[in-house]
C-alpha cells in the first residue's frame, strides 16, 4: 500500500471511482480545479497498483479543510479511510504547520461522521440544505479538529 499525490493523468480515474463510491461525488472540473490550485493537495492510496481511496485537502495559512474523501466501494470498511485521513492530518500538520482543520459532511452520513469523530473532529455548526443529491436536500454538519501542543 502506498500514499502519494495524484498526477494529472489520473483525474479521470478519480472521477469514475468517486462516482461509484460517494453520494456527493466531484466532477472532472472539480478535480482539475483542485489539481491546479497550489493550496490543494490530492492524495491517493494505491494497493497493488490500483487506486483504492482519495482525499483532497486545502490549506490556507494555519487552517485546512478536508474537501473530499472516499474509499472505493469494494475496499470500504478495511481501515483504508482512517489510514488515509490520519496520514493526511499528519502531513498538513508537519509540512504546513496547520493548527485547525474543518470539513463539511452530509447529515446522516454515519460512516463518515463516525470516522471523523474517531480521529478527533467535533461538530461545530450546521449549514441548512447545503447538499443537493438528486431531488433531495441535506444539511451539512461542520466539523473541526484542533491540533493541540507541539509536534
Ligand atoms: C466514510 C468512508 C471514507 C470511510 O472509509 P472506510 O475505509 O470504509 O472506513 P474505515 O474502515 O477506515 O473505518 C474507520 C471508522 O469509520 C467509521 N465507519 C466506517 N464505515 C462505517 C459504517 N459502515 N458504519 C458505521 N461506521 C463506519 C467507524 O468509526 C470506523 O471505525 P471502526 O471500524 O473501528 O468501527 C467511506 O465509507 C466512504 O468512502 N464513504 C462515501 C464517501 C463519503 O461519504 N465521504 C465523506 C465525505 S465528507
Amino acid at each position: 500500500m502506498q500514499i502519494r499525490c495524484a498526477n494529472s493523468g489520473e483525474l479521470n480515474t478519480l472521477v469514475t471511482l468517486d462516482k461509484i463510491s460517494n453520494m456527493t461525488n466531484w466532477s472532472l472540473n472539480d478535480y482539475q480545479n483542485s489539481f491546479n490550485n497550489k493550496q490543494h493537495f490530492i492524495y491517493i492510496l494505491e494497493e497493488h497498483g490500483k487506486i483504492s481511496a482519495c482525499i483532497v485537502v486545502g490549506v490556507v495559512l494555519d487552517e485546512a479543510e478536508i474537501l473530499q474523501l472516499w474509499v472505493e466501494s469494494n475496499s470500504k470498511r478495511k481501515g483504508l479511510g482512517i489510514y488515509l485521513l490520519n496520514y493526511t492530518l499528519n502531513e498538513i500538520r508537519k509540512k504546513h504547520m496547520v493548527l485547525r482543520v474543518f470539513l463539511e459532511v452530509r447529515d446522516g452520513n454515519v460512516e463518515a461522521i463516525n470516522l471523523y469523530k474517531k480521529v478527533g473532529f467535533i461538530e461545530v455548526g450546521r449549514r441548512h440544505k447545503y447538499y443537493n443529491v438528486d431531488a433531495w436536500q441535506f444539511d451539512a454538519l461542520v466539523m473541526q479538529k484542533e491540533f493541540l501542543g507541539f509536534l
